[in-house]
């Protein structure tokens, strides 16, 4: 099962056959059934980048369970008998149409879990936190709506997220919410967990790009120090902060003074993603061994699904060359055309 974001529905046809799948049955508004030879090939491929999550199904049960009596206990019943055998961390339970009004399927998602887990040992009744999982460690996770339900074991990192389906759900409706993209760096910094730790409070990080500054408020709120760019001006919210240093300039002119060294560099400029990165490039000599760089590759006047892949290729050949290497990308929820690659600096660069 692959989940493909509403925004590349245009792309749909090129990322099933991109990922060497033969065929696909549409489920909810987002998530495809397809049969693929070698499911390694969904994240490797340059159509994996599309696909912000995957399962391998061993478990489907197709039916509405709106009309079915005692649903939940018949499914909580299937999954012990398929997966009681198996070893695995944990169970998450989401729905397939994660965006609908109805809460439905939002509750019997969660009442499966409540009732599979009274079958299943202690160690995995009592395993609370998403957050928690060990990325690289098999969990069994379930998929329910008015399709279904569909279940696999695989690791969150295998899977692309530790949410069933992908999503981390950020309020974006808070009255201190400067921009929407407040919400995409804390996702990504959520997804980073995957993969490394999160730069340690106080560390000092580099925004590119910063306007009105949903991001760099975020930042601030992780106890972060920021030293902001961005020739349009932040939110008067954020004046007089004392983590964050703005300056109000053009990137390409921005240079550090004296010997600053940056823990992370974060870019979220617009216009061409090949400008975007000469510049985060140029500024990685500022950038500590080891540090991270957060990248949004976005996609201006790019039309083409082969288009987006050129554009993405050469980001990476670039950034390579410079001593960033490329350890994730992913199609985060709060992305709309665009990408979120994430990178370490060498230790030897
Ligand atoms: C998508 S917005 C950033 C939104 C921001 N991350 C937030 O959280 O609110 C892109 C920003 O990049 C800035 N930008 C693009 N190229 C730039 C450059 N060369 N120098 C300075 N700012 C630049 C634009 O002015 C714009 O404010």
């Amino acid at each position: 099962m692959i989940r493909i974001s509403e925004v590349f529905s245009e792309f749909t046809n090129q990322i099933i056959t991109g990922i060497g799948a033969k065929s696909a049955r549409k489920l909810g508004s987002e998530y495809f059934l397809v049969r693929t030879n070698d499911p390694h090939e969904i994240q490797e491929s340059d159509a994996g980048k599309f696909i912000r999550w995957n399962l391998p199904i061993q478990h489907s049960w197709p039916c509405n369970p709106e009309q079915m009596e005692g649903f939940v206990e018949k499914a909580a019943q299937a999954i012990y008998r398929k997966f009681g055998k198996l070893t695995f961390q944990a169970i998450f339970i989401g729905q397939l149409d994660p965006g609908a009004s109805n809460r439905y399927y939002k509750s019997l998602a969660s009442n499966l879990r409540g009732r599979a887990l009274q079958l299943f040992p202690q160690k995995i009744a009592e395993f609370k936190e998403i957050e928690a999982q060990n990325s690289e460690v098999p969990t069994l996770f379930c998929l329910v709506g008015k399709e279904g339900l569909f279940c696999g074991v695989q690791s969150p990192k295998a899977a692309n997220g530790l949410y069933p389906g992908g999503t981390k759900y950020i309020s974006q409706s808070a009255p201190d919410t400067i921009s929407r993209a407040g919400a995409k760096i804390a996702e990504a910094l959520h997804y980073l967990l995957m993969h490394r730790s999160a730069p340690a409070k106080g560390s000092h990080w580099l925004e590119l790009g910063a306007s009105p500054g949903g991001m760099t408020s975020e930042l601030l709120g992780r106890d972060y120090k920021v030293t902001a760019i961005d020739r349009a001006p932040l939110d008067k919210r954020l004046d007089h902060h004392p983590g964050l240093r703005f300056f109000l300039s053009d990137v390409a002119t921005f240079e550090p003074k004296g010997r600053t060294n940056f823990k992370a560099i974060l870019s979220d400029m617009n216009g061409e993603a090949q400008d975007a990165i000469r510049h985060v490039i140029r500024l990685s000599k500022h950038l500590s061994h080891g540090g991270l760089v957060i990248f949004t590759l976005k996609t201006p006047g790019v039309a083409t699904f082969a288009e987006i892949n050129e554009s993405f290729v050469a980001v990476v050949q670039s950034t390579a060359a410079a001593g960033l290497r490329l350890f994730a990308r992913t199609h985060l929820t709060y992305n709309r055309l665009e990408f979120t690659l994430f990178f370490e600096k060498d230790s030897l660069s």
